[in-house]
């Protein structure tokens, strides 16, 4: 239990970290997966609450990254048929699969509140970002 809390506050720092150093991580958050269930689960997290605490594989763009195992960067959310929105203010999203020896175990999630902001040079950052998080399991 003990190195679970300490898991989840180093994963809040680095939530809370991400959005205050980039002006366009407007949302920062951290699902995990339930390869059983076959649904990704709310983590740590920073910015505005959202009702999406469970999302089953497949569903939406988190959903979709469950099952692909691959990087997933939406420029525009509007142009997007199996899209989850959490609110009118999100504009783009990219979510970034989390990998522990290989098994795709969760992922992070980033909103923006602005079009086309991500870059390849975001996707090599949190694929980083993501394989420190990884020597935490
Ligand atoms: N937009 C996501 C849902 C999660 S929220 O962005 C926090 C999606 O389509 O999977």
């Amino acid at each position: 239990a003990d190195t679970n809390t300490t898991r989840d506050e180093k994963l809040q720092h680095i939530c809370q970290l991400l959005q205050d150093n980039i002006s366009y991580y407007n949302w920062v958050g951290f699902y995990f997966a339930n390869h059983e269930t076959k649904t990704l689960h709310l983590g740590p997290y920073v910015g505005a609450e959202t009702d999406h605490t469970v999302i089953p594989f497949g569903k939406g763009i988190c959903g979709q990254v469950a099952e692909s195992n691959a990087n997933f960067v939406v420029p525009d959310v509007a142009a997007q048929d199996n899209y989850i929105a959490c609110s009118f203010t999100v504009k783009s999203e990219i979510v970034v699969p989390l990998f522990v020896n290989g098994k795709n175990i969760g992922q992070i999630d980033i909103d923006s509140h602005v079009i086309d902001p991500f870059t390849v040079e975001d996707e090599r950052f949190l694929e980083f970002v993501n394989e420190q998080v990884a020597t935490l399991y």
